[in-house]
């Protein structure tokens, strides 16, 4: 038997998932794996809509063979060309050389510099709003540049009225039989996952999400088919809210969360007492990490996620203590913006920390960094102690706004 399953009644899951890789992308970490989805449409004609990544296309050809049960391929619709779904694509292709490849200009010519074959003999070039008619399916393709690449767009099944959305809607986590959202506990088991794939992977381009949300709002969607995690049957309105937040960077929560950069744990000490300020205010819900001992791609999520930021960092080598520069450089470069920022530096004999961090800050939009910030010199004591209950209760003041 086969990991195939049916979505609709000529519409199949052939897709596989990964529970080897360590590192996505060879840098985000997926304890929980990650699932490449493919789907394969049994009408007059048959379309493969996407393929997978090389380490799983064994498994992924085998579905293949098995859902097409003997019939020829006649298209593969390339909605991404990022080797995650397309590594495997030119073996499809060499397979079944009477398929046809369905994709935009962009897309053709990415597949060319991936695969250094030419398929313009074998080439359906779309654009916006163009239709496939395969027997009782139509299909319209809709691009959505930057979501996660230029080339990307999505499909629309106007029949069954099923959006195959390629990166968007996707989370990390492979499936475990279970394919979709209504049949795990989506908001307990998988939400963190999924924020932080999504901004991580696409949490620089909001505008672009935005523009793909706009176009999604004028379909009606009955089926939601990302290429990675859980398809999307019910409650598809609680995702697209997410995706709404997150695009438009407003935090999901009025929240605290404090960033800690600490060399002996002097700087730490004062992100404690700040919290247990917080906390003795009536603040709930703080999240205190160490920035040594997290992964970046979590700090990150957790930045989208809250809305106040607390950055508490050890000045290291005359500049901001490394792990901690490492987090800002990555919520700048992912374009985090409209939070509200506090600083806490801590230097033995030439504090810079705060006034670099207040300088990557003043690089990002909107944010707001509130002026009383805190210098430690070696560990804290009595005017910091004072600095600090200050600080909780302007930090507190601007979260009951
Ligand atoms: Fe899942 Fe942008 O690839």
């Amino acid at each position: 038997m086969y990991c195939v399953q049916n979505i609709t009644s000529d519409i199949l899951y052939v897709g596989a998932s990964d529970r080897r890789l360590a590192l996505f992308e060879n840098v985000y970490p997926i304890p929980r794996g990650v699932s490449y989805n493919a789907y394969l449409v049994l009408d007059e004609k048959t379309v493969l809509m996407d393929a997978v990544e090389e380490t799983v296309a064994v498994r992924f050809q085998e579905n293949l063979e098995y859902g097409l049960n003997g019939r020829s391929l006649d298209y593969v619709v390339v909605n991404h060309m990022e080797p995650d779904h397309s590594a495997s694509l030119a073996g499809v292709l060499r397979r079944w050389p009477e398929a046809k490849v369905v994709g935009n200009a962009k897309t053709l010519s990415m597949l060319t510099q991936f695969t250094g074959e030419d398929f313009s003999s074998r080439s359906v070039v779309v654009k916006e709003g163009d239709t496939l008619e395969t027997g009782r399916h139509v299909f319209t393709f809709v691009t959505a540049p930057m979501v996660h690449w230029p080339e990307v767009m999505v499909t629309y099944d106007t029949t069954d009225k099923i959006l195959f959305s390629a990166d968007a809607f996707g989370t990390f986590g492979a499936l475990s039989g279970n394919l979709y959202a209504d049949e795990v506990d989506f908001a307990r088991d998988w939400l963190d996952d999924a924020r932080r794939y999504y901004t991580n992977i696409v949490g620089k381009y909001g505008v672009q999400v935005q523009a793909l949300l706009k176009k999604a709002a004028g379909m009606d969607i009955a089926i939601l088919c990302p290429l990675h995690g859980p398809i999307w049957r019910k409650d598809i309105a609680w995702f697209v809210e997410k995706y709404q937040r997150w695009s438009t960077y407003t935090p999901e929560d009025r929240a605290v969360a404090i960033f800690t950069g600490s060399v002996y744990g002097n700087t730490d000490n004062a992100a404690d007492i700040l919290a247990a300020r917080l906390a003795a205010k009536g603040v709930r819900g703080i999240v205190q990490y160490d920035v040594s001992h997290m992964d970046v791609s979590d700090l990150v999520a957790e930045a989208f996620r809250c809305s106040h930021l607390v950055f508490a960092s050890a000045t290291y080598n005359n500049g901001i203590f490394t792990p901690m520069e490492n987090l800002l450089l990555d919520l700048k470069a992912h374009n985090l913006q409209s939070r509200t920022a506090a600083v806490i530096e801590n230097g033995s004999w030439g504090p810079q920390a705060g006034k670099l961090i207040r300088g990557i800050l003043s690089e990002m939009k909107n944010m707001t960094v509130l002026e009383s910030g805190i210098t430690v010199k070696s560990a804290v004591q009595a005017p910091q102690r004072e600095a600090l209950e200050a600080l909780a209760d302007e930090i507190t003041a601007d979260l009951m706004k």
